[in-house]
């Protein structure tokens, strides 16, 4: 409020200095002056005291985010290695298809929070992957499998898009998820056979301790 009513004195002032005033351009310097003076200084009036209690909120708020963070990225280091880490968000990604399965079109608002939830376990799942796994796996002369599996990342995006287009009381909502719910499991099932194995075989255990160090790493800021 004190902020809006400061930038609208410039404005009369303004006025002011076209009719020439010589009184009111001092007027308005001295204006402007205490306008720039009260805008920055927080000591003013209540402005610290509600500057301070905005910011030991925003406080709290980033130390709750930071326990929430610690709490779902330390269940998943406690997962083991990286490729267990991955292979759990596999399932449990696989376990939020099945409950959006399991509604009927009625179910409208579950349906969308459900879709929320996929998103963001995806979104963070790919994340890692495409921020530290692909890239060692490109690093480790496996370019073709890193590219390949990337591209389906794409898609999996696609079918986001899709189903937030066409919206939960669709018709063709079921059939959209369990065309998308089998290219994440043909995907997973890629990573977690083929790619991942070949792969941790030629890391020595210092290697495997940074990828998943890396992992945990990106995955704490995407929780
Ligand atoms: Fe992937
Ligand atoms: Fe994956």
């Amino acid at each position: 409020m004190a902020t809006r009513t400061q930038s609208r004195t410039p404005k009369s002032t303004n006025k002011d200095r076209s009719s020439g005033s010589a009184g009111s351009e001092a007027g308005r310097k001295s204006n402007s002056s205490n306008s720039e003076k009260s805008a920055f200084s927080f000591g003013q009036s209540n402005t610290g005291a509600i500057v301070g209690a905005a910011l030991a909120g925003a406080a709290i708020g980033f130390a709750a985010n930071y326990g929430r963070k610690f709490l779902m990225q330390g269940m998943e280091a406690a997962a083991g290695d990286w490729d267990q880490i991955l292979a759990a968000e596999h399932d449990a990604a696989l376990a939020i298809f099945d409950r959006m399965l399991a509604t009927d079109e009625t179910q409208s608002f579950k349906r969308k929070m459900l879709l929320m939830k996929l998103t963001h376990a995806l979104d963070k799942h790919a994340h890692q992957e495409e921020m530290v796994v692909y890239p060692a796996l490109r690093e480790a002369n496996e370019a073709v499998d890193a590219d390949h599996l990337e591209g389906e990342h794409g898609y999996i995006k696609t079918f986001i898009y899709e189903l937030n287009e066409m919206g939960p009381a669709s018709p063709t909502w079921l059939e959209k998820v369990r065309e998308f719910r089998a290219l994440v499991s043909r995907h997973a099932h890629m990573e977690e056979e083929q790619v991942f194995p070949r792969f941790k075989e030629g890391l020595t255990e210092e290697q495997n301790a940074r990828v998943t160090n890396l992992v945990n790493r990106d995955g704490f800021w995407m929780a």
